[in-house]
């Protein structure tokens, strides 16, 4: 078995949303910083209870080159944070950036959005 193997996309979406929705943003943070949104029930929001939530996400950026980069990880308070989150990032020197998210029912999910 593989990480690919547990790590589901939006192929295995259902009516609930887990795919994280990548945004790049460039100059849009505080004073004209690059950033990079993450956000997990971008349309339909995911539910948000103790028995049922996002549990964190992480960031990663592939460089140009190809090295990975782990840039953040942001974990939320069940009933109180929504998973969306604004990492600031020189986006230029990357070619990819890529998401996971942890829901506590549904598993891991990724999704990755080259630049
Ligand atoms: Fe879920």
């Amino acid at each position: 078995m593989r990480f690919n193997d547990i790590l589901k996309t939006a192929a295995e979406e259902g009516k609930e949303k887990h795919v994280p929705v990548i945004e790049v943003g460039k100059g849009k943070g505080e004073g004209g910083a690059d950033i990079v949104h993450v956000v997990v029930g971008k349309e339909v929001p995911h539910p948000n209870t103790v028995e049922h939530h996002i549990v964190w996400v992480e960031l990663y950026g592939v460089k140009k080159e190809g090295q990975v980069i782990n840039l953040g990880r942001c974990d939320f308070a069940p009933g109180y944070t929504n998973p969306n989150v604004r990492f600031q990032v020189p986006v230029d020197q990357f070619k990819a950036f890529c998401a996971l998210e942890y829901c506590n029912i549904h598993g891991v999910w990724e999704n990755c959005l080259e630049l």
